[in-house]
Parts: structure tokens; sequence; C-alpha cells
């Protein structure tokens, strides 16, 4: 069998993990919200028409924060249509998606959804065809106690206590060209300074994103950040990345190396924003917010079909990525990207969270079920609380298309206040197992609590209403610790979450 070794320390701390990276997201798009979290009449839909089954799934993801309402979707969106009562709310052609927008679900519907799902509000708000007055609104109408235009509306909406929303994005992806109303780095720097400024003066509390590159392939990415940070350094918290991957070539280990190239870019984005906290002698630094992250391209063709059926329509089977055993890996990977990158990731957002691009799949009128990239999100999520140690890993590795040395064993370990042990692992190798051998020595004894595995056989294997439990976690063989060194077989192709728990 082939071999690793990893080293851990509890003295080799990389940061505290802030609980946001396990965020997610819902979009006014295609089945996400109407016919997806929302469908009134369902057998387990509550007074305003959640689905309670949908609701279960998310809980069972201990997911601590949803952003909302787009995407592109926010760059056409007037706030003020999702308030008020819902037979007056406008019905718009949302030009991002060639759909058709009820409203139907708005702000206050969602919001109480967000409280019963048990996760935080993160708010986009339009800095496409919107500015800063309707910035500046939006943030009384949600915080402002009482005692103001837009307060006062939002208790005559039935909303008496204000809704307390923390974190908002400034835009949505604005140095892409399909973005409505797409700006220049400089000018989207400029007009995010001063949405800032409004927002932050009608409360002091709020945490702001400006937006970064769509991808680490924009070929603004790099500049687009410089000049636009140029400008806002001062009032904003974080800088958003966005990034896809896919496999339309069919090149697995190529694939299943993508997350280095999330760790490359998490790496630029931060050095950007120090080169400016440098350049202003800022005291400040600016963290990042990976708010939208995933596998992105099994349903692209998909979607062009869907539209010709029927443009400006609504709830479409739009973005609904089928996903399959690697990409789970993958996202494992994304995952362990995160947590070993959380002293400057402090929020992260997989995309999206129901029937687009989604973890959870539901069909109208009968059941919801999990995608394969459902479980490690649960799993981190569930596991990887705590504090991000950094592993000493010596693997095996290999050469792909855009990368030399790929370690074939990816990994991350974490440690909870109690002192246990979290290791996650992905063993990249396509016909090997690894025996993984852990040094922990410098831990307090520690015991094998649980060793969970998601494997398949077939790489392409997905599960599907009428078969949800294809791909599945299960228990692993475990495996045994000797003076303090565990040694664990690590599967061929397999994601792996060790639990180690302080004896006695
Ligand atoms: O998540 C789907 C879309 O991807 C979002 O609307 C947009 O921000 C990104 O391009």
């Amino acid at each position: 069998m082939k071999k690793a070794t990893m080293t851990l320390d509890r003295a080799y701390v990389i940061s505290k993990i802030d609980p946001r990276i396990y965020g997610s997201f819902i979009e006014h798009v295609g089945r996400a919200v109407y016919s997806g979290v929302y469908e009134p009449g369902h057998p387990t839909a509550d007074k305003n028409g959640f689905r309670g089954d949908v609701i279960e799934m998310v809980k069972a993801l201990k997911m601590p924060l949803v952003r909302y309402p787009g995407g592109n979707f926010v760059s056409g969106f007037n706030w003020e249509d999702s308030i008020g009562p819902r037979e007056e709310r406008p019905k718009r052609l949302d030009l991002a998606w060639f759909t058709t927008e009820t409203n139907e679900v708005g702000l206050h519907e969602f919001a109480e959804w967000c409280e019963k799902a048990g996760a935080e509000l993160m708010y986009a708000i339009n800095l496409g065809t919107r500015g800063v007055d309707a910035a500046r609104n939006i943030v009384e109408y949600m915080n402002h106690p009482a005692g103001s235009q837009w307060s006062d509306l939002r208790i005559r909406n039935g909303r008496k206590e204000p809704f307390g929303v923390k974190l908002f994005c400034l835009g949505n992806e604005m140095d892409g060209p399909w973005q409505i109303a797409h700006r220049t780095a400089y000018d989207y720097g400029c007009v995010a300074r001063e949405a800032a400024k409004a927002m932050k003066w009608v409360d002091p509390s709020i945490e702001l994103v400006a937006c970064g590159s769509s991808n680490s392939s924009m070929e603004t990415f790099g500049e687009w950040e410089l000049t636009m940070l140029d400008e806002c350094y001062e009032h904003v918290d974080y800088v958003s990345l966005h990034q896809y991957y896919g496999n339309p070539t069919n090149d697995t280990p190529g694939f299943l190396a993508r997350s280095m190239n999330m760790d490359d870019f998490i790496h630029t984005v931060s050095s950007i924003c120090d080169a400016i906290k440098g350049k202003k002698h800022s005291k400040k630094s600016v963290n990042l917010s990976f708010d939208e992250w995933n596998v992105w391209y099994h349903s692209k063709e998909k979607d062009e079909e869907e539209w010709k059926k029927a443009r400006w329509g609504r709830a479409l089977s739009l973005l609904e990525d089928v996903y399959n055993f690697e990409d789970a890996l993958l996202v494992g990977s994304m995952l362990m990207t995160l947590i070993r990158n959380a002293d400057r990731v402090k929020i992260a957002c997989l995309a999206q969270l129901v029937n687009v691009i989604a973890p959870i799949m539901t069909r109208p009128g009968a059941g919801v079920w999990a995608q394969t990239i459902y479980w490690p999100l649960m799993h981190a999520s569930i596991y990887g609380r705590g504090t991000s140690l950094k592993p000493i890993v010596d693997s095996p590795v290999y050469d792909c298309a855009d990368y030399e040395k790929v370690p074939v064993i990816d990994a991350a370990a974490t440690m909870d206040d109690e002192g246990n042990v979290t290791i996650f692992a992905v063993n990249r190798d396509m016909a090997d197992d690894v025996c993984l051998s852990v040094d922990l020595r410098s831990f307090e004894k520690l015991s094998l609590k649980e060793h969970i595995l998601l494997h398949h056989d077939d790489v392409k294997a997905v599960n599907t209403h009428d078969n949800p439990d294809n791909v599945k976690p299960v228990a692993g063989n475990g495996g045994e610790i000797d003076h303090g060194v565990l040694q664990i077989p690590l599967k061929a192709l397999s994601w792996n979450v060790i639990r180690l728990v302080v004896e006695g």
C-alpha cells in the first residue's frame, strides 16, 4: 500500500475558524426559491409556504449563514418590490436570468425562513441599476429601531423588531460584462465607498463585502482588486472571491487538483489586500469572503434548452447540476482549502443551496434529497469548528495538466475547545489506497471515535429522487493508534472524516 505521513501539533495553529465559512447562497433564479425552499401547497409547507422538509435538510447542515437574494439577479433588483402586501408587489422582468420575478417571496418572508433555518442573513444590495440612496434606505428599513420613514414602514409591514442584518455585499460581480450595469474598477470602487459610508452612518455595526473578481481567470483579475480597493479600502471589511470548477474534458486527476487553484487565488487576493494596506499605511486588514464557490458545468447546455422553451417563465429548471461522486471529492478539497486559509477567509458560501447548483434538490409535490456534495459540506460544517491546525503532510504526488506535484493526500485538521481533533482527508489516487500515518504525540491522549467514509466505485455515480442513497457516507474501517501515532488506510478516491477525542 502507498504511504503518506502527517504531523499535527497543537501549537501549529493557523487561526480560529469563523463558522461563517460554512455558509451558502440562495438567489432568485431557477427553482432555488420558487419550487425550492418555497412551495405553498406542499404537504410539509408552513404558513408562509416554505417547505418543512427542505428546512430540515438545511438545519442538518448547521448552516450559519445564507447569502441572498443574488447573484446576478441583485443587479437589477428593486428591494422595495419585495416588501408590503404580497398581492401588491410588482412582477418584473429579471434581465439576469430572463425570467419573471413575482416577488411573492420577499424580504420579510425570507428573513423568517432564515430564522427558522437557524442561519444569519447575508444581504446583497444592488450596485448595478441602483446606488447609494437605495443602499442607505435598506439598512434603515432593516436595522433602524423606529421613528424614521423606512423603519416605520417595516413596522407597518408587520415587523416591529429590526431584522438586525449585520453583513451586506456591496453588489455582485461588478467586474463581469454579463452583469446588469457592469462598472469599471474605478467606478465601482467609488460607488462602493460612498454606499459603504452611508450604510455605516445608518448602522455602524454592519460589515461590508466589496466585490472582487468573478473568478481568477478574468482578464482584469488583480488590477480590479488593486484599483477598486484603492478607492474603498478604509470603508469595507472583506473582499469577495467567486470560483466554479468543472470537468468537461473528463480528466478526473486534473479536476481533483483544481482546489490548488482556489488556494493560489486566496493567496493572491490576500496579498493584494495587504499591498493596499501598506500603500495606505492603514491599521486595518481587509479579509476575504469566498461567497460563491462550487462545481458548476453539468447543466450549462440544458439551460439553453430551458430558455428556448420558456423565456420570461417562472421557476424554470435552470442551473440544475446533477453532482457525481468526483464532484463531492473536489468540494471536500475546496472545503479543506477554506479551513487551511481560516486566517484570511472569514466568510464562504457554497453556491447555491437548493436546486440551483445545489447540495439539496426537491421535486414539486414530492421529496427532497441530498446530492453527493451535501455530505462533505455537512461534515465540515459540523466537525470543522474551533481552530484550524497546520497539517504537515508528506504524500506521494502526481502531475496533471495545470499542476505539478499534486499531493495524493489532501488534508486539513481542526481542534475544538475540549482538545478533540478532526482530520479531513481526500485520497486523490485513482487506483491505490494510501496508509496515512498521523503523528499526534503533542496532544493529550486521543482515541479514534469515528471514521466516516464517502466512496463509490464509480466516480460518475449520482443521487436522484428515486435513488437518494447511492452516494452516502458510511463507517470507514478506522485505524490504530500506537504510542501517539495513528495508522489509517484511506481508500483510493475517498473523502474521510477522522474524529479523535480526548480520552477519559
Ligand atoms: O451562482 C450563479 C451565478 O454565478 C450568480 O448569480 C453569479 O454571481 C455568478 O456568476
